[in-house]
């Protein structure tokens, strides 16, 4: 199938800004393959609300359910921050678009060149190579969606909340799947990480997942560490990992601390993977970049657009099966703001910042 089916979500503040330099980009580098695109724009998130009432409209959804892959922007800012938080853009949009399509797996390369260590937090001697590691994490269980859920009123007039945690043997089979395929084609180590020493869900999340590594990936090293230690042994030295592997409320924390130690926000891309396939025998799959909608630098042409032009490079290899074009992509992004030396504000480090525009025509010169 030489036509790739998506839907562009491009969201809020900076969303459509960065989508339409991403869909300038995938263009380029899809027609030289004698690939056609053919995507429909949706509403999502704040623009949802604005015009249609809701953070994830049904018609938005029933565009994502008539194609293969969702390219998504980012969500979510002050206008709608006095909302109350169930209807807020990024809870009312995400997490359901996410139950939707059962997106369980949440691929998340934490990734900083060799020339942009300057963008860490973390001392460049730390780092001389760099950053290079994958975040994988499980997206549609654990205490995100647990049930019961709620808060009530007790008898003595005080408030009590619960949310729950809970995991199934093939919810952790499935995500550990990918952990494992996504370290066959590194360097083969995967740690996986848990609470094993309190929580029950940990205990079954070591068991299961050793016993499925026994079995069916005996050939990849297999580690285990608690949450509080990977999240201090990432600040320490991020490169002792090569796949970090983990459920979901631990992987929305240590994923965004991988995010700051690679630097900018504005490189980080993601892919969140459902267990349905589309047309293309391919998973169906969101990607979405890991920086959020900036507010502060919307509407300016300054923001970073290579987070956006990765994720829509997985989607490329993920969704459509076509990992050339993704790699080529990312080699032109690498390319463009190490050796060609264009750098948008967050990675220039105070010296002269192009803008949106300009930086994915710095990508797209390194495509042709
Ligand atoms: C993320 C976000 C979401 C999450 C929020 C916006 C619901 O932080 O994608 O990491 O917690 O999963
Ligand atoms: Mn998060």
């Amino acid at each position: 199938m030489s036509t790739l089916k998506f839907a562009v979500l491009p969201g809020d503040y900076i969303g459509p800004e960065v989508m339409s330099e991403a869909l300038r980009v995938l263009n380029h580098a899809t027609s030289a393959a004698g690939l056609t695109l053919d995507y429909t724009f949706a509403d999502v998130g704040g623009a949802g609300i604005d015009n249609h009432g809701q953070a994830l409209p049904e018609s938005t959804l029933q565009i994502c359910r008539d194609s293969d892959a969702i390219l998504f922007g980012s969500v979510g800012g002050p206008k709608w921050e006095t909302l109350p938080p169930k209807e807020q853009p990024e809870r009312a949009a995400l997490l359901p678009l996410r139950k939707a399509f059962s997106l369980f797996a949440n691929i998340r390369p934490g990734l900083l060149y060799k020339e942009l260590t300057d963008a860490s937090p973390l001392k460049s001697e730390r780092i001389p190579e760099g950053i290079d590691i994958v975040c994988i994490r499980e997206l549609t269980g654990g205490i995100y969606f647990g049930q019961p859920k709620s808060t009530i009123l007790l008898e003595n007039g005080e408030f009590q909340a619960i949310d729950t945690m809970v995991y199934k043997t093939s919810e952790i089979e499935r995500i550990a799947e990918v952990a494992a395929v996504t370290a066959k084609a590194r360097g083969g180590r995967v740690c996986s990480v848990d609470k094993a020493n309190v929580l029950e869900t940990s205990v079954l999340w070591r068991k299961t997942v050793i016993d499925y590594f026994a079995k069916n990936h005996p050939d990849l090293e297999l580690s285990h560490m608690y949450v509080d230690n990977a999240a201090m042994q990432l600040a320490r030295d991020p490169n002792q990992f090569d796949v970090l592997f983990t459920e979901n409320m631990f992987g929305d924390i240590l994923s965004d601390e991988m995010a700051v130690i690679c630097g900018s926000l504005g490189m980080m891309s993601s892919a969140s993977l459902g267990t349905v396939q589309n047309r293309h025998g391919h998973p169906f799959g969101l990607y979405e970049p890991a920086g959020g909608t900036a507010p502060d630098i919307a509407g300016k042409g300054v923001a970073n657009p290579c987070a956006q032009i990765l994720s829509a490079a997985m989607m490329l290899r993920y969704s459509f099966g076509h990992s050339e074009i993704a790699t080529k992509i990312e080699a032109a992004v690498r390319k463009a703001a190490t050796v060609d030396g264009y750098r948008t504000g967050d990675i220039a480090f105070g010296q002269k910042a192009v803008g949106t525009k300009e930086m994915a025509d710095a990508v797209i010169a390194n495509l042709s």
